[in-house]
């Protein structure tokens, strides 16, 4: 069983200080990048594109999990993939040929990642679990930092490691919304090995303590 891996989500960095909130996650226990793409149109708020994006390439020294909220994310796959960055999750619910994204996520060489709303069933998963490397499992609604857990992830969590089980895919489950101390070690429990963290980390009074804490707390 490898260690849980702890990904910062730079939504809820220091955008004016970008290299400065870059290099602390370089130095920290962190694992990996979390990046949050959105677009105005798939979710209700426009963060940051592929300009920033390669801007903070030229100083993260850890892999760039990416995260797209964007409608129709096909149209971006190559671009990402010329970025540099290391995993591209696109969202159930904006894929109509999941499958085909998919294998072209992977044709790119990075690993492919399915994001689902908090509405969207796991159940969905079972005829491309064996395609998958990262499932996204939103524990809030995409589109905002700082938003509460919600509670039913537990049950999603467990369920999908067990069809991870049953598929015998290689999948991994990444937890990405409202992340904290008091909920990552159940999660991990359930079945959990990537857990996003941005308001936690980035508006804690010592970001990098409290990267090392939650590392610590999920071993
Ligand atoms: C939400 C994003 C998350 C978000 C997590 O749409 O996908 O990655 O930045 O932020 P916190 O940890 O503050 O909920
Ligand atoms: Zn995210």
């Amino acid at each position: 069983m490898t260690k849980t891996k702890i990904a910062p989500s730079m939504l809820a960095s220091d955008f004016a200080n970008l290299q400065h909130e870059i290099e602390m996650v370089n130095q920290s226990e962190a694992d990996w990048f979390h990046l949050d793409v959105m677009d105005g149109v798939f979710v209700p708020n426009i963060s940051f594109g592929m300009p920033v994006i390669a801007a903070m390439a030229q100083h993260a020294k850890k892999p760039l999990d990416t995260h797209l909220m964007i409608v129709d994310p096909d149209r971006y796959i190559k671009t990402f993939a010329d970025l540099g960055v290391y995993s591209l999750s696109v969202h159930y619910e904006a894929c109509t040929h999941l499958h085909r994204t998919l294998q072209a996520i992977r044709a790119e060489g990075m690993k492919a990642g399915v994001a689902l709303n908090p509405h969207t069933s796991i159940k969905l998963l079972e005829d491309t679990i064996q395609d998958i490397d990262i499932v996204v499992v939103m524990s809030v609604n995409p589109g905002f930092g700082g938003q509460a857990f919600i509670e039913n992830t537990y049950r999603k969590v467990e369920d999908l490691k067990n069809l991870i089980i049953q598929k015998k895919s290689d999948a991994l489950i990444e937890i990405d919304g409202g992340v904290n101390a008091a909920n990552a070690k159940r999660l991990v429990g359930a079945g959990a090995d990537i857990l996003v963290a941005g308001s936690f980390v980035f508006k804690s009074e010592n970001p990098k303590g409290t990267i090392k804490n939650l590392k610590e707390q999920v071993a």
